[in-house]
């Protein structure tokens, strides 16, 4: 019988590669997720399947607060809830001691909901509607403000409240990173921000007790933390002499970066990715060294994607096998960018479910969607796959179930791999109902 004709395939051996594997064409397999087979999982639960590690989620979280302990005495992790707010990811890091960090109305409902007192919330973000802002204020939120308008809505708060109100602000600051997320609360070194100051201490309603910073998201300079530090300990002294506050804390805000491949970066995150030790120690040193014998400030860091993504990890099956007219091979996968949202600027990790045999190739992975932008991998080497070969992608804890779309079909279940090795849903696959039930037809459409 005449045998298929196979397209030979080239493999360009890249430095990373090699390290990690030894050879370009060695196959990465994942069998098990904390102990549990794969193919266990996907037989009871179905595909796609996102799967969180218990595990591993505390373990990242004790080393982490241990991390930054040992360089610094006082220390508050606050969950980043838009990194991944389901309530038992959430659960977890509140039984291990971190705050709430939340960014709107919905995730500071979402945060009490599961207990948590306003004392133990961070509320951050541009727009915090009226109602909500007065609720977190009486419930002893820390506030940190973000602009002026909302400097005058507080002080409306304080005077229907009759009482003066403690408040935190964002600055934006150069510390070498860019593009630089200088829209959010006010500039340092434009002397906007001491200019805000001056006016909020005129005003008398509102003390400042609280200085706070986020540089954005997968910063890989740890330095730009220390000048982060340095800046806010420098403006927070200066505050404390012109106007008698004290100011308890300084927030980092979050930021360190995950072991994931972002794109256009040619290393892999093992050599791209700076430990974490880096960014205490660069924090550490920048507070201790200039602290000018005054009380420790507590330091809050509201690390997000460090803590979570290496946590989760999504199962998706090949559903169809397709060769491209430029000769490419192409796979059609029950999970897109649907449920990926990060794989527009990341490159995920891709193990086999299970052992395939044949030379590999680069192929593409599409998405589930008619849509032309579906695409998971442009390029990833991968052996000849058939239908129903099951693929592991990771990281992907950090701000995909969250930032997830309902387009065109539904969300699939959360599994979180417990401590004791049993597979518990913590979110239910989605059905019609659930996505209907908020609609409404017009008699005369009925
Ligand atoms: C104010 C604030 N804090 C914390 C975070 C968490 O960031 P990351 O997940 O990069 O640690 C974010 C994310 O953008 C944020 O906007």
């Amino acid at each position: 019988m005449k045998k298929p004709y196979q397209k030979p395939t080239i493999v360009k051996l890249q430095i990373g590669t090699l390290r990690e594997q030894k050879s370009a064409l060695a196959q990465r397999v994942r069998f098990e997720i904390d102990g549990v087979p794969v193919k266990d999982l996907l037989q009871k639960f179905g595909s796609p399947l996102f799967v969180f590690s218990e595990k591993r989620l505390r373990e990242q979280f004790r080393y982490a607060k241990r991390l930054f302990e040992t360089h610094y005495p006082r220390v508050e992790f606050s969950w980043s809830y838009k990194t991944n707010y389901l309530d038992a990811i959430c659960r977890i890091f509140h039984q291990e001691g971190a705050t709430a960090e939340v960014v709107s109305e919905f995730e500071y409902e979402k945060a009490r909901r599961l207990g948590v007192p306003g004392e133990k919330i961070i509320f951050n973000g541009p727009y915090k509607p009226r109602t909500i802002l007065k609720k977190a204020v009486e419930e002893g939120a820390r506030i940190h403000v973000d602009s002026m308008d909302e400097i005058l809505d507080l002080e409306e708060i304080a005077k229907e409240l009759e009482r003066k109100i403690s408040i935190g602000i964002r600055l934006n600051l150069d510390t070498g990173i860019y593009p630089r997320w200088d829209r959010f609360g006010f500039n340092l070194e434009s002397g906007e921000a001491l200019q805000v100051v001056q006016r909020i201490a005129a005003g008398g309603q509102l003390e400042i007790v609280g200085l706070h910073c986020h540089q954005g998201t997968f910063i890989l300079e740890p330095a730009a933390y220390g000048r982060a530090a340095e800046k806010l300990l420098g403006f927070a002294q200066k505050l404390e002499e012109a106007f008698g506050w004290t100011i308890e804390y300084l927030d980092l805000g979050g930021g360190f970066p995950s072991r994931n491949r972002l794109k256009g970066l040619y290393l892999p995150p093992e050599v791209a990715v700076p430990p974490l030790s880096e960014y205490a120690e660069s924090i550490a040193k920048a507070l201790l060294s200039n602290l000018n014998s005054r009380d420790y400030p507590l330091l809050i860091l509201e690390s997000g994607r460090a803590l979570v993504d290496e946590a989760g990890f999504l199962i998706t099956t090949v559903q169809a096998v397709k060769r491209l007219p430029d000769g490419r091979r192409a796979y059609v996968l029950d999970a897109g960018v649907n449920l990926l949202f990060t794989a527009f600027w990341y490159h995920f990790r891709v193990d086999l479910g299970e052992e395939v045999l044949g030379p590999p190739e680069p192929s593409v992975l599409y998405g589930p969607l008619c849509m032309n932008i579906d695409v998971v991998e442009e390029a990833v080497n991968l052996p000849p796959l058939s239908r129903g070969v099951p693929l592991v992608l990771s990281p992907v804890g950090a701000y995909n179930v969250t930032q997830w779309m309902q387009f065109i079909t539904y969300r699939p279940r959360v599994i979180l791999i417990t401590e004791k090795g049993e597979a518990e849903v913590i979110r239910e696959a989605e059905t019609l109902e659930d996505l209907v039930r908020l609609e409404r037809v017009p008699a005369h459409l009925r």
